[in-house]
């Protein structure tokens, strides 16, 4: 996808179809009033006859005026005016997207009205309106054998109003544009099942994604490499599984980067968690191959940084591997030790995700990270406690915590801190080792992200779970892309841009 700006007035005839705007009503937007004097009153003329209401989310597509011309008009119901807030100017979006993805229009101009309240400024509405175009317009890497209904034409939107055009307003369309790649990555990761995404193959993208960019180093740890760094947890989940674990470093460092340490983040590259010995219930299991999206997320940020020549050091870990059941699996009740030399009792095999993060996380020490986030859908409890609206973020850093917030803010991909105190370690204890990996199921999601802090002392640290944000179930079942906008706000802002 590429991006540009429009400011001031529609550009009508740049692109193959102009998107415009329409109340509740009848009444028409601001720029499909202007759209609509142009072309002698169609517009108005069709809403008059009752032909399009404005209802939030409806869509008509007009075609062009004259034979000789290619521009279409897409109206788009934006609801009632009083109530176009953010969310609702987003769902306008969105429909507005869905329709073009449904045709051969290949350029579009955004012509819809700007969220009263709510209203962002030129650079965030530039790369919020990116963003949800690229997400529209993905489609899933299915494996599907018959023909595939033709993938959306659409490769160029100009967005607008913006108040004028600026070199943010610029710089927020390049960024759209690197958080597609990104989110392509890892949403096609995220959407492939565990017979097909392996820890070898989470290892050849990250292969593939260091071959396409001059500032991208991978180094990839085997067995043996892992053996020898001492991450015991981490091996012990993999111990039962017949394919072989990865640990994947994968790194951009612009040519100058910020004098600040780098940015390490750590992704939970479960392919697949059958529960291991603590085997899940059969229901909906086929959605743990989504166990590796705090992976995918991460390999997307170093992708998007690259796609971007974003002036930060950026670093991504992602141990990854299965979690089986099997004649090898570790048992309720085992006993190994981390790579930080604490020993832990591994009372159920299903809290693998904190067993293969916490080896991570003490691996990045060595980096003098300025900032160490995690990304894992590592609880049910969190979804229990936040739904899929909010993702978790926990952290021993008020500081790096608020960043964060506001990125998600700022990103419409939001998060909600739960607390994160001394209390909780108590449901850790362990008769027999330095910490249980379970702590009940009161407050699983903080019990969890306790177990994590054990081994990120003295690190400024985040830790976000994903398990109810990462992916949809049902009809609509797939990868969300969440939460890479978060993260790439984050990011942005960090490296100064
Ligand atoms: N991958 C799961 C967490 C999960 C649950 C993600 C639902 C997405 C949706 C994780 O490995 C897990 O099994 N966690 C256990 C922890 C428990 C045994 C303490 C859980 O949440 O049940
Ligand atoms: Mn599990
Ligand atoms: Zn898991």
């Amino acid at each position: 996808m590429n991006f540009d700006l429009w400011s001031k007035k529609v550009p009508q005839k740049d692109n193959d179809c102009c998107v415009v705007g329409v109340f509740d009503g009848g009444k028409l937007g601001k720029w499909a009033d202007e759209v609509d004097r142009q072309q002698d009153g169609r517009i108005s003329q069709l809403v008059k006859r009752g032909d399009f209401s404005g209802k939030l989310g409806e869509t008509l597509l007009l075609p062009p005026v004259a034979a000789d011309s290619r521009t279409r008009v897409l109206l788009v119901g934006q609801g009632a005016q009083k109530n176009l807030n953010r969310r609702a100017w987003r769902r306008a979006l969105v429909s507005g997207f869905n329709a073009l993805a449904r045709t051969r229009i290949q350029s579009a101009t955004i012509a819809l009205d700007v969220a009263v309240g709510g209203e962002l400024p030129d650079a965030l509405l530039v790369r919020s309106a990116g963003v949800l175009c690229g997400q529209a317009i993905y489609r899933i890497n299915d494996l599907k054998s018959g023909t595939h209904p033709p993938a959306p034409a659409l490769r160029h939107l100009t967005i607008g109003p913006v108040a004028s055009i600026s070199a943010a307003g610029r710089r927020a369309a390049k960024q759209a544009a690197a958080i597609t790649v990104g989110m392509r990555t890892q949403r096609d990761l995220a959407n492939l099942p565990g017979n097909h995404c392996t820890p070898t193959y989470l290892a050849a993208t990250a292969r593939r994604i260091a071959r396409d960019y001059k500032s991208v180093k991978l180094r990839i740890l085997d067995r043996n490499a892992i053996k020898r760094e001492k991450m015991g947890c981490f091996l012990a989940v993999t111990q039962g599984s017949d394919e072989p674990p990865q640990f994947i470093v994968l790194e951009h460092r612009p040519a100058r980067p910020s004098k600040r340490g780098p940015v390490v983040l750590v992704g939970k590259g479960v392919t697949f968690d059958t529960g291991g010995i603590s085997l899940k219930d059969p229901p909906a299991m086929d959605e743990m191959k989504f166990d590796m999206s705090g992976a995918a997320t991460v390999l997307g940020a170093v992708h998007f940084a690259a796609e971007y020549n974003l002036p930060l050091h950026v670093i991504a870990l992602v141990p990854a591997c299965e979690n089986m059941p099997g004649g090898r699996a570790i048992k309720p009740g085992d006993i190994v030790t981390s790579a930080s030399g604490q020993t832990v009792e591994i009372l159920n095999t299903d809290a693998e995700g904190r067993l293969i993060l916490c080896d991570a996380l003490h691996y990045a020490r060595r980096y003098k990270p300025s900032a160490l986030i995690d990304v894992a859908t590592l609880t049910g409890a969190c979804v229990v406690a936040l739904g899929a609206h909010h993702s978790g973020l926990m952290s021993n850093d008020d500081a790096l915590a608020s960043e964060l917030l506001d990125s998600g803010l700022r990103a419409d991909d939001r998060l909600w801190r739960l607390p994160l105190t001394e209390e909780y370690a108590e449901q850790l204890r362990s008769n027999f080792a330095d910490m249980a990996n379970v702590g009940g199921r009161d407050g699983g999601a903080i019990t969890a992200a306790t177990f994590l802090s054990k081994f990120t002392t003295g690190m400024i640290w985040a830790h976000i779970d994903i398990a109810g944000t990462a992916y949809l179930s049902g009809a609509n079942k797939g990868s969300t892309g969440r939460p890479l906008p978060t993260l790439a706000d984050f990011l942005l802002k960090r490296a100064g841009q």
